[in-house]
């Protein structure tokens, strides 16, 4: 088969399941994302905020993160703003694993207005030499 039609098939179909992501919505979304780590604080810091912030992007959508509001999108009769590109139902939870860092407390700001709960989780496993901790966000307004 001709290369070009490959691509576009591929590129079709992947447009298709978005979609159908995106009209299904999902109830929680977790992000383990993390850069390699390189030992310098401050850049790891900041690449794993940029990861968290693509991660909070994709659950409660671009302009509602950058608003810093609670969303005014036209809903369809689930509850979700297909305009907006939020993939997190109403009511769902979102989890971020970040880089301890000054840079997370814009996290809260975000999320504060956007969710029922948001709070920070060391969980008791995590080595005493990691600075991961996880933004825990329940239920989408
Ligand atoms: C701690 S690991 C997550 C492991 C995962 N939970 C699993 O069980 O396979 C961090 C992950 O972040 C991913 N990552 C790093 N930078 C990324 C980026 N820019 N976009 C997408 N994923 C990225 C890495 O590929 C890696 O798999």
């Amino acid at each position: 088969m001709d290369e070009s039609r490959t691509d576009q098939k591929t590129y079709d179909s992947d447009m298709h399941f978005i979609i159908y992501l995106q009209q299904k919505g999902f109830s929680v979304i977790l992000s383990d994302m993390c850069p390699l780590v390189s030992g310098i604080t401050s850049r790891d810091a900041a690449l794993s905020v940029e990861l968290g912030m693509r991660a909070l992007d994709l659950a409660v959508g671009m302009s509602t993160a950058v608003n810093n509001a609670p969303l005014q999108a036209e809903l369809d009769s689930s509850g979700l703003a297909l305009d907006t590109g939020r993939l997190l139902k109403p009511g769902g939870h979102l989890i971020i694993k970040l880089l301890e860092s000054e840079d997370i407390k814009e996290f809260n700001q975000i999320c504060k207005p956007l969710f029922r709960k948001a709070s920070w989780l060391r969980p008791k496993a995590t080595r005493s030499c990691s600075r991961e901790i996880y933004l825990i966000c329940q239920g989408l307004l």
